[in-house]
């Protein structure tokens, strides 16, 4: 019942990357405040508020977790919002991954729906599940507003859930411990990875000012403003900027569903309408980020020289960009540890575990200083 090494070495990069006062810290995230530098990034979610345990803390805790209910007769319905989405494809894979290899749930136990971006279809998923018995969810909420039906519904069945990736509001969390109900939510503060998203332009030699007029003018992809994710990613990149002293402009800001194809969209019509006044791109995904650099390209503009580009995840090839110079930067969301903290969790609410009501994984900044060695890591 061990993290994997690769998980290991991820903790230790993220450590080698920021200060070491930072990694010695002890701190973590939480759902109020954005912390200044991961802690232990890769491995372990700290119950908000709570300093985070250790990498071995949770591998025991995982050991632990299966000596009540054998895993093998544990059945867990997982429901994610949309199998279309990158980077909830690489979370959902990971998810299975570690249920069955370290934690010993069987396969045929294990039931992952699509959503199909349908909150109606999920309703009924969710019922399935119910019907036939479920011990526990993991749910990617289509609606983060659904939660209260999800929750009650769920709750008067008996069955816990670990609500992931789209959070629910903090009074609905706070109620969850208020009424003793077993619901979760395991996420990444989405304040972090705003605000490191607007650091690594802050921290360029010129500010994000690639034409040197005194004013960083930029474009905003959002994902589905719904979603707290878009909502902080593009307040706080923001505000990491004006933060840093520079003075910005916002010429386009639309939604882009974290999608490539409508990034890509966004990107270059706001190329031609704007063209060479576009300092930066911002991209509340990377998706969106993958889309936007081909139509930077096809512009016969040059990422680093004449604009700039940030996203947030670190999916594969867009951290590979970074290595060379078509991204500015990216944030790593750490699905390692959000899977692997769901999936611990959901096995402590079946084996009558005290489980908090809110964990929260660190987010690591991804810059050509260390994307070669994320990228080691993540491949
Ligand atoms: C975000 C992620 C996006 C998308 C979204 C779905 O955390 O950065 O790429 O997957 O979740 O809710």
């Amino acid at each position: 019942m061990r993290l994997t090494k690769k998980v290991m070495a991820l903790a230790l990069a993220s450590c080698m990357a920021m200060s070491l006062a930072a990694c010695g810290g002890g701190g973590s995230s939480t759902p109020t405040t954005a912390a200044p530098a991961p802690t232990e990034a890769a491995t372990t979610a700290a119950p908000a508020g709570d300093d985070a345990t250790d990498a071995e803390t949770t591998a025991t805790e995982a050991a632990g977790a299966v000596e009540g209910k054998d895993p093998s007769e544990i059945k867990v319905g997982i429901s994610i919002y949309q199998f279309a989405d990158n980077f909830m494809t690489l979370y959902r894979e990971e998810l299975k991954k570690y249920l069955v290899e370290e934690i010993g749930v069987k396969e045929e136990n294990i039931s992952i729906m699509d959503g199909k971006n349908d909150q109606g279809e999920q309703m009924n998923q969710i019922r399935n599940f119910i019907t036939q018995g479920y011990d526990v969810m993991i749910i990617n909420l289509v609606q983060a507003s659904s939660e209260p039906t999800v929750t009650e519904e769920c709750n008067a069945a008996g069955i816990p859930v670990v609500y992931i990736n789209r959070e629910p509001e903090t009074e609905r969390e706070q109620a969850w411990v208020d009424e003793g109900i077993k619901a979760t939510y395991v996420g990444a503060d989405a304040r972090q990875s705003g605000t490191f998203q607007g650091e690594e332009i802050a921290e360029l030699e010129n500010k994000g000012d690639a034409d040197g007029d005194g004013v960083v003018r930029y474009i905003m992809v959002q994902g589905d403003p719904e979603n707290v994710d878009a909502q902080y990613r593009t307040e706080k990149s923001i505000e990491a900027l004006t933060a840093a002293g520079v003075e910005v402009e916002e010429l386009v800001k639309m939604r882009g569903d974290w999608d490539q194809t409508k990034g890509q969209e966004i990107t270059a019509n706001a190329l031609s309408q704007h063209g060479a006044k576009i300092d930066v791109v911002f991209c509340n995904n990377d998706a969106m980020a993958l889309g936007a650099l081909q139509a930077i390209e096809a512009a016969g503009r040059t990422v680093n020289k004449d604009i700039y580009l940030v996203g947030v995840d670190a999916l594969v090839e867009a951290v590979e960009h970074v290595t060379n110079d078509k991204m500015t930067g990216t944030v790593f969301n750490d699905y390692f540890g959000q899977a692997h903290t769901a999936a611990d969790k959901a096995i402590d609410f079946v084996n009558g575990k005290e489980v908090d009501n809110v964990y929260m994984v660190d987010y690591v900044k991804v810059t050509k200083e260390n994307a070669a060695e994320i990228l080691e890591l993540i491949k």
